[in-house]
C-alpha cells in the first residue's frame, strides 16, 4: 500500500500564518501537523509517501526531504493551483500505479492513528473504505449517508441540509478502482474536483464503498480554534522530561517537557506545556497547554493555552491567552501607548 497526503491549497482561514507557510507546517504539541499525519502513516506500515505540495511552496521538501529521518521515502507532486482532492488523485495517478492506497489529508490531526482502519481495509478490500466520524454540525464536511451494514449509500460534499450527521474524516482508503472515478470527475458547485463526487460514482455504479466509524479523536486544523484545541489534546499526551536547566526558584506542576539548550529561571510553569529548545523562559507565568517553539523568549510574561512559535518574545506582557503567535513576533511594552506592527489578516484583541 501507498499514501498520497495533500498539503497544498491554500489555508485562506489560518491567515496571517499562511501568508508565510503552509498551514500543515503549523506546529502542535511541538510538531507540524504534517509530522503528525506522517507517524501516524508510517506506523501503519507503510513508507512509500507521495505528498502534493502548491507548487510555489518550498518549504514543506525543506522540512522533510527525502523523509529518511523519519524512515520512510517521500516523493514530492507539485499542483499548480488548489483545484481540489480529486484533481491530487489524478495528478499522482502514475506514482500510485496499480496499487492501494490511503488518501490523508494533510490538516488532518488523529492521535489515535490510523492502524486499525488500514488493517479494516486490507483484510477486505473494497473500491473504497471511508471514515466517518458523527459531528454536531456536519455542513463544513463532507457528509456520508450508510445503510445498516455500514456500505455507503450516498455522499454530499458541504450539503447546506445535511441528511445526515456523518463527516467524512480526512482520511480514504482506496484500490486502484478509483482512478477510473477520478478521471470522469469534473469539478462541483464550488469549483473544485471533488473526491467527494469521485466516491460517489463509484457507489452509483454499484462498487463496493463502505465506511468505517472513527471512535478516536479527530480534528482537521483548518482554523485557529482547532489548531489551539488540537494543542491541547496532543499536550495531554506529553510525560514530563527536561533536558533544558530548570533554577532552583522556578515550579514545574504536571507534564512540562523542557528541551535541550531551554533555560526557565524564577517561573512557574503548569502542565501540559512544552518549551521548545534553546528557549528562555524568564520571571514568567505559563499556564497549561501552552507550546513554546525553538529560541522563544518570555519575560515578565504571562502566557497559557497558546501556541508560540520559533522565535516569539514576550516581554512584561501577562495575561495572554489563546493565542497562536507567528515566527519571530515581539510582544512588549512600549512607550505607554499601543502601537501596532500587524500584518495583513492579523486579530488583535486587547483587554480593554
Ligand atoms: O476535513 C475533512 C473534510 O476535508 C471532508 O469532510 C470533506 O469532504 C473534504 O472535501 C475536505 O474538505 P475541506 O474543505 O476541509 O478541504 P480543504 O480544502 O481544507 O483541503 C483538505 C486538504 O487538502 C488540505 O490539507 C489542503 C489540501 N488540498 C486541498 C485542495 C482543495 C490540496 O492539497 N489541493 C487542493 O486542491
Amino acid at each position: 500500500m501507498k499514501a498520497l497526503v495533500l498539503s497544498g491549497g491554500t489555508g485562506t482561514r489560518l491567515r496571517p500564518f499562511t501568508y508565510s507557510m503552509p498551514k500543515q507546517l503549523i506546529p502542535i504539541a511541538g510538531k507540524p501537523v504534517l509530522r503528525h499525519v506522517l507517524e501516524n502513516i508510517r506506523e501503519c506500515g507503510v513508507t512509500d509517501i507521495g505528498i502534493v505540495v502548491d507548487a510555489r511552496d518550498r518549504h514543506i521538501a525543506a522540512a522533510f526531504g527525502d523523509g529518511a529521518d523519519l524512515g520512510v521515502r517521500l516523493g514530492y507532486l507539485r499542483q499548480e493551483q488548489p483545484l481540489g482532492l480529486a484533481h491530487c488523485v489524478a495528478l499522482a495517478r502514475e506514482f500510485l500505479g496499480a496499487e492501494d492506497f490511503v488518501l490523508y489529508l494533510g490538516d488532518t490531526v488523529l492521535p489515535e492513528g490510523i492502524g486499525t482502519l488500514a488493517a479494516e481495509f486490507a483484510a477486505r478490500r473494497p473500491a473504497a473504505q471511508l471514515v466517518v466520524q458523527k459531528v454536531p454540525d456536519p455542513r463544513r464536511f463532507g457528509v456520508a449517508e450508510l445503510d445498516a451494514d455500514g456500505a455507503v449509500v450516498r455522499l454530499t460534499e458541504k450539503p447546506d441540509r445535511p441528511r445526515s450527521d456523518l463527516a467524512l474524516v480526512g482520511v480514504y482508503f482506496f484500490t486502484a478502482e478509483v482512478h477510473r472515478a477520478v478521471a470522469a470527475t469534473g469539478p462541483g458547485p464550488r469549483g473544485e474536483r471533488e473526491i467527494t463526487d469521485a466516491v460517489q460514482r463509484l457507489v452509483t455504479e454499484g462498487a463496493e464503498v463502505r465506511a468505517a466509524e472513527y471512535g478516536g479523536y479527530w480534528r482537521d486544523t483548518g482554523r485557529v480554534e482547532d489548531v489551539l484545541a488540537c494543542n491541547r489534546r496532543l499536550l495531554e499526551g506529553v510525560r514530563t522530561a527536561v533536558a533544558g536547566t530548570v533554577d532552583a526558584a522556578s515550579r514545574l506542576t504536571g507534564p512540562v517537557v523542557v528541551e535541550a539548550g531551554a533555560r526557565v529561571i524564577r517561573s512557574r510553569i503548569e502542565g501540559p506545556a512544552l518549551v521548545g529548545a534553546g528557549s528562555v523562559v524568564e520571571d514568567s507565568r505559563i499556564g497549561p497547554y501552552t507550546s513554546l517553539g525553538r529560541d522563544c523568549v518570555l519575560r515578565r510574561a504571562g502566557l497559557a493555552d497558546s501556541i508560540a512559535l520559533d522565535g516569539v518574545t514576550v516581554d512584561r506582557v501577562g495575561g495572554v491567552h489563546g493565542s497562536l503567535i507567528g515566527r519571530a513576533a515581539r510582544i512588549g511594552p512600549g512607550d505607554g501607548r499601543h502601537r501596532l506592527l500587524v500584518g495583513d489578516d492579523t486579530r488583535v484583541e486587547v483587554a480593554a
